[in-house]
């Protein structure tokens, strides 16, 4: 096991009716933010059992974030931070919600002159302005760590920010409001975090065997929940493991003392930013031509994962891994998602020389557990995903 520290100072309110527990968390004094994505909170009733709980507090809304959360509308939501010297931010909402609200929290206390430095000079962010979040999309985990990606449409971009003044201060997890979504997104979140582990699992043995069996939980756990999720978003039981399962898949707990991948993320991002593919549909596409691609150095877990998540108990480690690349398709396919960027647009080619391209002048020399992916084994790799 590699050395760690952990610190993760959210706090976590879970379960049925917690919304209402926003009056005793958000300081008294405080002057909110309140921001939202597109509407999806008035419909579901979210919007109305979060103001009532806010009734006493001085509170201003910013709606409007759209999926895949937009550079230049958060700026308008940033001058609206300033003119009414904001001191509180709330995200209600999905990953998207919170990831803008993390980049506002961010940009608010940044003194430099263009917010976009913080992401594209990689600047980390030592404190921001507090916030805390209501979710209402199980999938990212932003809910419970300090990271963002944010899109800046003008040149089609999607770059990550962070740092440890990111955290949320609380995040209320109400299970309930999983029944509202869409099945769409509710595939997309049960993908997002499948994936997530697998970025922090499929690597190579590192004797954390611990952490390899937090990994495989979270998997089996997803596994078991997904059919059940998607036939009925209102199953209490299944959709409070789900969220729960998205929450500890992206909370830092499991990459802790092991090696991480994140190439997966990285190729898929370029995905969304050129065709505005949803992101949990980018990894799909991706993961399994990564693994197919990376196999001599992943094979060893690769099996692992076979014979304790798929139950693959025949053959050598080549058959358990090759197999278990098999499964993982097949899940994917089980949930409606499909694996190929031939699948999502007619306008595929040149698109793995593109984003090569772009690691390159992005000066980003090796991807992966191994930093070995350089940007013309992206190139491949992505092909090998038409
Ligand atoms: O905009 P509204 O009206 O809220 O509708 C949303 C949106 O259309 C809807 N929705 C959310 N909760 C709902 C609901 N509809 C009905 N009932 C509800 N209860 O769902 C749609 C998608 O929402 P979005 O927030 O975009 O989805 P998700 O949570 O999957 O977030 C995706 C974003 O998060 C980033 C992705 O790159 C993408 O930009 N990620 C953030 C990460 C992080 N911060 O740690 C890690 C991830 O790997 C990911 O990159
Ligand atoms: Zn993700």
């Amino acid at each position: 096991m590699k050395n760690f520290e952990f610190k993760n100072p959210t706090k976590i309110i879970f379960g049925k009716d917690t919304i209402k527990k926003l009056e005793t968390e958000v300081p008294k004094d405080a002057k909110v933010l309140l921001v939202y994505g597109g509407g999806s909170i008035k419909k579901n009733g979210i919007y109305n059992k979060v103001i009532k709980a806010l009734a006493n507090i001085e509170l201003i809304e910013f709606g409007g974030i759209p999926a895949n959360p937009e550079y230049e509308v958060l700026l308008k939501a940033l001058k609206l931070i300033k003119e009414e010297k904001i001191t509180y931010l709330l995200a209600v909402g999905g990953g998207s919600v919170i990831d803008g609200v993390k980049f506002l929290s961010a940009a608010a206390l940044y003194e430099g002159d263009t917010p976009w430095d913080i992401l594209a000079k990689n600047i980390k962010t030592e404190k921001g302005m507090p916030f805390g979040t209501v979710l209402t999309l199980p999938a990212t985990g932003s809910e419970m760590n300090s990271g963002s990606v944010i899109t800046r449409a003008e040149t089609k971009e999607k770059l990550a920010m962070g740092g440890p003044g990111l955290f949320p201060v609380f995040s209320i997890l109400d299970p309930q409001v999983v029944s509202s979504i869409p099945e769409r997104q509710l595939a997309n979140g049960l993908m997002d975090a499948y994936t997530h582990v697998l970025e922090q699992y499929m690597t190579y043995p590192s004797g954390a065997l611990l952490q390899d069996r937090f990994a495989e939980s979270i998997l089996l756990t997803l596994i078991e929940i997904a059919p059940k999720v998607l036939k009925d978003p209102t199953d209490y039981e299944a959709t409070s493991n789900f969220m729960w399962c998205c929450t500890m898949a992206l909370n830092g707990l499991i990459q802790k003392g092991v090696p991480t991948d994140w190439a997966v993320h990285a190729m898929g991002h370029e995905l969304t930013a050129l065709f505005g593919i949803d992101h949990a549909r980018t990894l799909a596409v991706i993961a399994p031509s990564h693994y197919t691609f990376n196999f001599e150095t992943k094979k060893e877990k690769l099996a692992q994962y076979g014979s304790r998540v798929w139950n693959i108990t025949e053959g050598s480690i080549d058959d358990k891994a090759y197999a278990a690349i098999e499964k993982t398709t097949e899940f994917f396919h089980s949930l409606g998602i499909d694996t190929k960027l031939s699948d999502y647009t007619k306008d595929y080619e040149g698109t793995a020389e593109k984003i090569a391209q772009r690691f390159t002048d992005r000066g980003w020399k090796g991807l992966g557990e191994h930093q070995s992916l350089s940007p013309d084994k992206v190139e491949k790799i992505v092909k090998m995903a038409y």
